[in-house]
């Protein structure tokens, strides 16, 4: 049984706390005051350590939000995913991405795992084919969304694990500038394509894999069964296209929980399948300690339970995440779309328009190059910004003094945060009492990836099953597809009948010329 967290008494207690003292918690007091802070305020998950002492939380706030989460049916709702019910509502589904890095042989809520390893096996097999195939070069991965953003991400945050002389690329917008620049570079005789859709319709994916088979033909290439691949829960649209070597999934994967199924593949051919088994074992051990650990020693859930705090009672519009290692550059444009694509809704599981916020807008880039660029507002804005550092202790090269260096930013952006510093005369001062998280990892292997990913998708479930909403759907993205469907050929005649005079005006400006 769920509660909506209004309707909890906690969330009335933790309005009173907030009113009466939490609203003035100060970080510099609470560790003077309280020698073993750290030690209360962190805490370990498999291949993660987190810091969470330079939080505004004290030790009531705390408590009152495992009340909340109790009072809310929290472990309710994680035995409802974990035992594969149709938790994502509008879409009459289950929601069972950590059942793709569930070992062999285990019980499945419903019998799927036979099937998924049977796909894992096969999309391996292959993987390893192609990494031993030298004639391929070039890997294109032809897909948007979560089809894109979290293989992107994952190939370039594991670099150091990638094989030599395969050159990966990715395709997602539909201007045609991207794709255009990709082929450029290529022969078809030396490329792989991926065509990567959940659904096989996105209007962007096809027109792409379109214009890719095109090139292809027209280039000389013959072997499209050899130089074409579809990974999709579509595979009867992807074999009309003309694809025969097809990866499925299923629909009880949401597009940004789908790394870890067929979608994953560009991940395998970078990595190869040990490193992809690894990933998912990472991810599976982060998923049993969300399962089954206690709601206090929990980490997704500590994590969730401070994001509402924050947006609810701080009433915080925002949280920025700087990952300090290049390789996770994109790591930001991924968290986005698992956040902000699961949790910016506006209405209940009954449909009913919420009275408080949800999703923060969720933002960042690599430290330290967020510090020459935005930091700036972070400590001395009018708005406070959560922050959260990503830093990894042993670095993969060995060229002297940069690590040292990059750690000792990340320590001392996070330290100046919280410590501020009193000027007199303004401009100069720093009020401090800023908040920030700081994660640690011992080093970034496809292990330590697929764990800090697994523990963001479960603290996004987290915080929605609080805000009583459906995390797993994502109606907001079609109302523009419907309407670009509409202009698209309005583009060419010029008709600009029953448009509202600016979308009228804009479309002529573009005609223009
Ligand atoms: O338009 C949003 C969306 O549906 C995302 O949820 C999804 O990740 C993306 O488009 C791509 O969808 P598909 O994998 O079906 O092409």
């Amino acid at each position: 049984m769920t509660v909506r967290c209004d309707h909890t008494p906690a969330w009335q207690e933790l309005g009173k706390h907030f009113e009466t003292s939490a609203k003035r918690f100060d970080l510099r007091e609470a560790f003077g005051a309280d020698g073993k802070r750290f030690e209360r305020f962190n805490q370990s998950a498999p291949q993660v350590f987190a810091d969470l002492s330079k939080n505004l939380v004290d030790a009531r706030a705390e408590e009152l939000l495992l009340t909340l989460a109790r009072q809310s049916g929290l472990k309710a709702r994680i035995d409802a995913m974990f035992a594969g019910e149709r938790i994502n509502a509008t879409e009459d589904r289950a929601v069972m991405h950590y059942l793709l890095r569930s070992p062999k042989g285990r019980q499945g809520p419903t019998g799927e795992l036979a099937q998924v390893h049977e796909t894992l096996d096969a999309m391996l097999a292959f993987a390893e084919r192609v990494r031993r195939d030298h004639t391929i070069t070039d890997v294109v991965n032809i897909g948007i969304g979560g089809s894109d953003l979290g293989p992107q991400m994952a190939v370039l945050a594991l670099d150091e694990f990638v094989a030599p002389g395969k050159h990966f690329h990715f395709v997602s917008n539909v201007d045609g500038h991207e794709l255009d620049g990709v082929l450029k570079g290529l022969a078809p005789e030396h490329t792989l394509f991926l065509i990567a859709s959940k659904t096989f319709t996105t209007a962007e994916t096809m027109a792409n894999a379109r214009s890719a088979k095109r090139w292809f033909e027209q280039s000389g290439g013959t072997d499209i069964a050899g130089h074409f691949a579809a990974l999709t829960t579509n595979v009867e649209a992807a074999r009309e296209f003309g694809i025969s070597t097809t990866f499925g999934f299923w629909d009880w994967v949401g597009g940004r929980y789908s790394m870890w199924s067929a979608i994953g593949l560009p991940i395998a051919l970078a990595i190869g399948a040990e490193g992809f088994r690894a990933f998912l074992a990472g991810a599976h051990a982060m998923d049993e300690h969300f399962r089954t650990s206690p709601l206090e020693q929990n980490l997704p859930v500590r994590l969730g339970l401070l994001d509402v705090w924050y947006r609810n009672f701080h009433r915080f519009t925002s949280r920025s995440i700087a990952p300090y290692h290049s390789a996770l550059k994109r790591l930001p444009a991924y968290l986005q779309q698992l956040e902000m694509e699961s949790n910016g809704k506006q209405v209940d599981l009954d449909g009913q328009l919420l009275p408080y916020g949800t999703s923060p807008v969720l933002w960042g880039e690599p430290g330290t190059n967020g510090q020459h660029a935005y930091f700036q507002m972070l400590h001395q804005g009018t708005d406070v910004v959560p922050l959260e550092f990503l830093a990894v202790r042993d670095a993969a090269h060995d060229l002297p003094g940069h690590h040292p260096k990059l750690l000792a930013n990340a320590l001392a952006q996070a330290q100046a945060l919280m410590q501020g510093k009193k000027d007199a005369g303004g401009h100069r001062n720093f009020p401090g009492n800023r908040p920030s998280t700081f994660f640690v990892l011992e080093r970034l292997t496809p292990e330590s990836l697929g764990a800090f990913i697994a523990m963001y998708e479960h603290r996004v479930f987290t915080s929605g099953a609080l805000w009583g909403i459906n995390s797993f759907d994502q109606w907001g993205v079609e109302l523009g597809k419907v309407l670009a469907k509409d202009i698209e050929p309005r583009l060419t005649s010029g008709d600009v009948a029953g448009l509202d005079a600016s979308t009228a005006g804009l479309l002529q400006r573009l005609r223009q010329g």
